[in-house]
């Protein structure tokens, strides 16, 4: 089955993101610096400093893989939960923090174990463009937010130009696929990112889901010429 068939509904979506991640979650760090040229540190810094936690901030990082948007939050004075659906993702987190750190639990960002209310601040990196349901994912962000607290997400964007969205998809299944068959002799492995892409609805369409859902104040900010997006917006 391809890729895209396999992610074309949200079981089959679900399915192959939990096999994905608990496959490369040991060498991800390695390969964020390696798919981004080592500019994802700076991607997920300008997310911070937009989330700017004040001290005691209570943030919930979703997807949080091994945890950095955590640790920058944490650093910053927040006590921050980072959540992610796949266990060796937050072993490895956890291998990383110290006693003092973030807390780290894995979780269904569908279906957070947290209630309405619990947080200041939401954020997440690559995390919307992973769920099965965006718009059921927004309303589980929003409902933990407290109101007047605020959500941050960086993901990748889906360049609305056809043809500069066609080289760009290119570029990456490319990549990608050289990526896979040297670091896990699957070149489909990375193949996922540009998949999921097509099927995201892009920045701007995002923005608006999220006003639809209930947040106020959305606005997006360009990452990367535009490739890259980071999504703001508050509760009411
Ligand atoms: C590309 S990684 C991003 C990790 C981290 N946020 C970062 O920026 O480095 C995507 C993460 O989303 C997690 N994920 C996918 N679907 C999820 C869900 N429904 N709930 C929570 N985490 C999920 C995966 O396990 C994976 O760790």
């Amino acid at each position: 089955m391809s890729i895209h068939d396999a992610i074309a509904t949200p079981d089959g979506k679900r399915r192959y993101v939990r096999t994905l991640f608990a496959t490369i979650a040991d060498r991800y760090d390695l390969i964020t610096v390696l798919l981004s040229y080592g500019r994802d540190r700076a991607w997920k810094q300008r997310l911070v400093r937009l989330a700017a936690p004040s001290p005691g901030a209570r943030a919930l990082d979703l997807a949080t893989g091994t945890g950095d948007i955590a640790f920058a939050l944490h650093q910053l004075g927040g006590q921050v939960v980072g959540l992610d659906l796949t266990r060796r993702m937050i072993e490895l987190a956890v291998a990383k923090a110290s006693t003092r750190g973030p807390a780290f639990l894995v979780g269904d960002m569908q279906a957070l174990p947290f209630p309405s209310g619990s947080f200041d601040l939401v954020t997440t990196g690559y995390g919307l463009r992973n769920v099965p349901d965006l718009p059921g994912a927004i309303d589980e962000i929003l409902r933990v937010l407290r109101p007047g607290g605020q959500a941050v997400a960086l993901d990748f964007n889906r360049p609305s130009n056809g043809l500069v969205r066609a080289a760009y998809l290119a570029y990456l299944t490319i990549v990608g696929s050289a990526l896979g068959w040297i670091l896990h002799r699957d070149p489909d492995t990375y193949r996922y990112i540009p998949a999921s892409i097509r099927r995201y609805p892009g920045a701007a369409a995002v923005a608006s889901l999220m006003e639809t859902r209930g947040f106020v104040g959305v606005r997006y900010y360009r990452v990367l010429g535009g490739f890259m997006a980071i999504h703001q917006g508050r509760k009411a």
